[in-house]
């Protein structure tokens, strides 16, 4: 990509619910185990929102944080991107509620999806946008409500989501928190995998949807397993490669949180120890476009990386999708 200004991540705030639901309570309503859920996806507890609470709810609050942290007033904001798999309805966007709600009254909004890569796109969007000049200040946020289109009858799939949100500030770069590179990649033929049939233009709501639940998220757990680790190994990989470096250069990677074993058998394959890679999976789940900023916000506030630190962001969804950021931190 051409390269005018650098970028920055200049704020950084999340939010998650409070209402904890742990595998346990799972065995009261499934044929499972914490056992079993602990071992296969490394998760204990995922929040979940309440009282008819809505992804612009949860986006709201990550971004008024985002936006403290980056001392900035609304309406300095230029753009907001929302990415996310449940938005509150399909129109309007998400990204208008938070637009209304935090006063961003100099912003244009629009949503994303791109499901668990969302997060990645967005910054990508963000980047391109203040490297051009068009652009000096763009609010980004992975929200998700994942628990209101997820199958709680389904036990090899409602184990693994929760809900959350994570949002950014990217300004012009200040020499801190520098958006590096990206890459974006899809692979549709693979759709298949991860998918939510019902409620668009090809499977409108209807009795029939409801009754077959395919308003539901459906995955393909085993085939995406597989691909998940392959992805992450080739994308870290052409990362390394892209910005002439090692893998071994990389001092953190914060993956998309999917399942700790795809992550642990992905550091393994790349020969990296397996604390290089961030992981919170065990207190949210997979919070789909929100699990890379909710980590980045943990991140930046219990200051575990130094000031120049390599970091890669590495995501991988439904599409299905991918990509991967450099930040300088
Ligand atoms: N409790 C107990 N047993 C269970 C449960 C459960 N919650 N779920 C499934 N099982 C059983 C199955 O029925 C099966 O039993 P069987 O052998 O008698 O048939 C057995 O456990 C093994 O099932 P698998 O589906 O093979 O289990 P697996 O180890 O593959 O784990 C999982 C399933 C966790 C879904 C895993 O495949 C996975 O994490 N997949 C990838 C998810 C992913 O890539 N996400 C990223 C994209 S997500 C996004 O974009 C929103």
């Amino acid at each position: 990509m051409d390269k005018g200004y650098t970028a920055s991540i200049t704020g950084v705030g999340s939010f998650l619910p409070e209402k904890v639901l742990t595998n346990d309570d799972f065995t009261r309503m499934l044929d499972t185990s914490d056992e079993w859920i602990t071992k296969r996806t490394g998760i204990k507890e995922r929040r979940v929102v309440e009282n008819g609470a809505t992804a612009s709810d949860l986006a709201i609050e990550a971004s008024l944080r985002a936006l403290d942290d980056a001392n900035i007033l609304p309406s300095e904001i230029d753009l907001i991107v929302a990415a996310t798999i449940t938005p509150d309805c399909l129109v309007p966007s998400t990204a208008c509620f938070v637009q209304e709600k935090i006063g961003a009254k100099n912003a244009g909004a629009f949503d994303l999806l791109a499901a668990c890569s969302g997060f990645v796109y967005a910054l990508s969007i963000a980047r391109s946008f203040i490297a051009s000049g068009a652009m000096k200040t763009v609010l980004i946020v992975g929200t998700e409500c994942l628990s209101k289109i997820t199958d709680y009858t389904d036990r090899s799939t409602c184990i693994l989501f929760g809900d959350g949100a994570g949002a950014v500030v990217v300004q012009r770069g200040n020499g801190k928190k520098e958006i590096v590179t990206t890459y974006l990649g899809s692979d549709g033929s693979q759709a298949d995998l991860l998918k939510l049939p019902a409620g668009g233009s090809k499977l409108p709501a209807s009795q029939a949807t409801i009754e077959s639940r395919s308003h539901y998220i459906q995955l393909k757990g085993k085939e995406l397993f597989k691909t998940a680790i392959n992805n992450m190994v080739d994308m870290i990989t052409k990362a390394a490669t892209d910005n002439n470096m090692q893998v071994e250069d990389f001092d953190m990677i914060i993956p998309h949180q999917s399942n700790i074993r795809i992550i642990e058998a992905a550091m393994e394959r790349l020969k990296q120890p397996k604390k290089k890679a961030y992981i919170n999976i065990d207190r949210y789940g997979n919070t789909s476009a929100a699990s890379i900023p909710i980590a980045i916000d943990e991140i930046d506030k219990g200051e575990l990386l130094n000031p120049g630190d390599s970091v890669l962001l590495v995501a991988f969804g439904g599409g299905l999708t991918w990509g991967t950021s450099l930040i300088k931190w």
